[in-house]
């Protein structure tokens, strides 16, 4: 066997109501010697309002913590959104952080629990890259309320440096003492962002399973597992949000797919998606979900045998050549994003036809992604996926 790593978080706990008990749970992972128990929850102002955080909330105040927040977190967080946050941790002098709400919120309380650590040196940009420096943190929990990014289970945070640009963080670091999957937190997830964050983490999962490099059988099985639970739940709960069954099924097959990519990276949906929405400000799942059955048709000669794997795992009853397996198998995504509503076109998001050219140079900058993807993409082959997209 190919010698292969593997990362991923400490601890995780899979639990309906389990933020009843958040304040035991991230007590457990706080040694002897702290004494202060300050917690920042990190979290946008829609969800601090919601209601949905004040089980966490008294959990964590009957823990005896005191209980702190930075409510500013916004879609595709800027370094400002970030700088405020860990002044913010800094100036509480908090010991534990734990980001609470979407893959948003998540990011931003991987970068605080880093810079506001006690005594660091350390300033965003420098974390900037892969690995580009050896950081420790704060104690950090992660409870995600989307089902779609992983970033609870991943080494990455994304930050919006410009109008249209963002940076990634890669480092190991970021991956968290405790991850608590509390379904009930998703219940209220509106059908449209139930559906674009379902298909980001089946995209995760699809991409791991098929990426060039560090592709693994431990990220084979996540993704499969993954790909098993989010197709066969996504349309009950986006069709029902209270369904608590579908609702825990999807953060877990989230979870997964996050665990998948993080050891297997993704390719060339995910480098095709991000100028929709650095450029459109387009949602991270429905600019994949515009993109991908285009890619797939693109990297089907590269890959179709692993395709045809994956549709066995969607489409159980799947019958026929590996090429017509293949072909169910990208047929089948195209159609689920379809049922959910999400826009299936360029056109449909007010992208005109000579955005492409910009759109495929915007891509090619993604080589960081697109050198994981099973077959080469050149700035034609990127922009043929966009016309197609259009
Ligand atoms: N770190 C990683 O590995 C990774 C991977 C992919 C994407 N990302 C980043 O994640 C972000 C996207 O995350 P996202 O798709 O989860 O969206 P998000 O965090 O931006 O949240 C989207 C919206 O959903 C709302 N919301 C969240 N939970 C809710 C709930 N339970 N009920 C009702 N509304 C709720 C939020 O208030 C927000 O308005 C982007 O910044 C992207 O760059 C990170
Ligand atoms: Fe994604």
């Amino acid at each position: 066997m190919t010698p292969f790593p593997f990362n991923t978080v400490r601890r995780t706990v899979v639990e309906q109501g389990g933020s009843q008990r958040l304040g035991d749970l991230a007590s457990s992972i706080l040694g002897p010697a702290s004494q202060t128990r300050k917690a920042l929850i990190v979290t946008d102002a829609f969800l601090a309002g919601s209601g949905l955080l004040n089980p966490a909330r008294q959990s964590l105040r009957d823990a005896g913590f005191s209980v702190f927040e930075f409510t500013g977190v916004l879609p595709d967080p800027s370094e400002a959104v970030v700088q405020a946050a860990v002044s913010q941790a800094q100036s509480e002098g908090v010991d534990l952080v734990l980001g609470m709400g979407g893959g948003s919120s998540l990011d931003v309380a991987k970068i605080v629990a880093c810079l506001a650590l006690p005594g660091t040196a350390l300033k965003l940009p420098d974390l900037y890259g892969v690995e580009s420096v050896r950081a420790t943190r704060l104690p950090l929990v992660m409870v995600p309320t989307t089902a779609g990014t992983g970033s609870e289970v991943t080494s990455i945070a994304i930050v919006t440096t410009g109008e249209s640009t963002k940076a990634g963080i890669v480092n190991t670091a970021l991956l968290a003492d405790l991850v608590l999957l509390d379904a009930q937190l998703t219940i209220g997830l509106p059908p449209a962002v139930t559906a674009a964050t379902g298909v980001d983490a089946m995209v995760h999962a699809i991409e791991a399973y098929t990426s060039l490099h560090r592709k693994n059988p431990l990220s084979d099985m996540l993704a499969r597992q993954a790909l098993q639970l989010l197709s066969s739940n996504l349309l009950r709960a986006h069709a029902n949000g209270t369904d608590a069954a579908a609702r825990e099924a999807m953060l877990l097959g989230a979870m997964l797919a996050g665990q998948a990519f993080e050891n297997s990276p993704v390719a060339a949906v995910h480098a095709l998606a991000y100028p929709l929405g650095g450029i459109y400000h387009i949602a991270h799942g429905v600019s994949n979900a515009l993109v991908l059955p285009h890619v797939m048709r693109f990297n089907r000669s590269a890959c179709a045998n692993l395709y045809a794997e994956l549709a066995t795992v969607v489409l159980p009853a799947v019958q026929g050549s590996a090429e017509a397996r293949c072909d169910a198998f990208i047929a089948h995504m195209a159609d689920l994003t379809a049922r959910t509503g999400l826009p299936q076109r360029l056109r449909d998001c007010d992208i005109a036809a000579d955005a492409i050219d910009a759109l495929a140079a915007a891509a090619m900058g993604q080589q960081r992604l697109l050198k994981n993807n099973p077959r080469p993409v050149s700035l034609d082959d990127a922009r043929a996926i966009y016309q197609a997209a259009w």
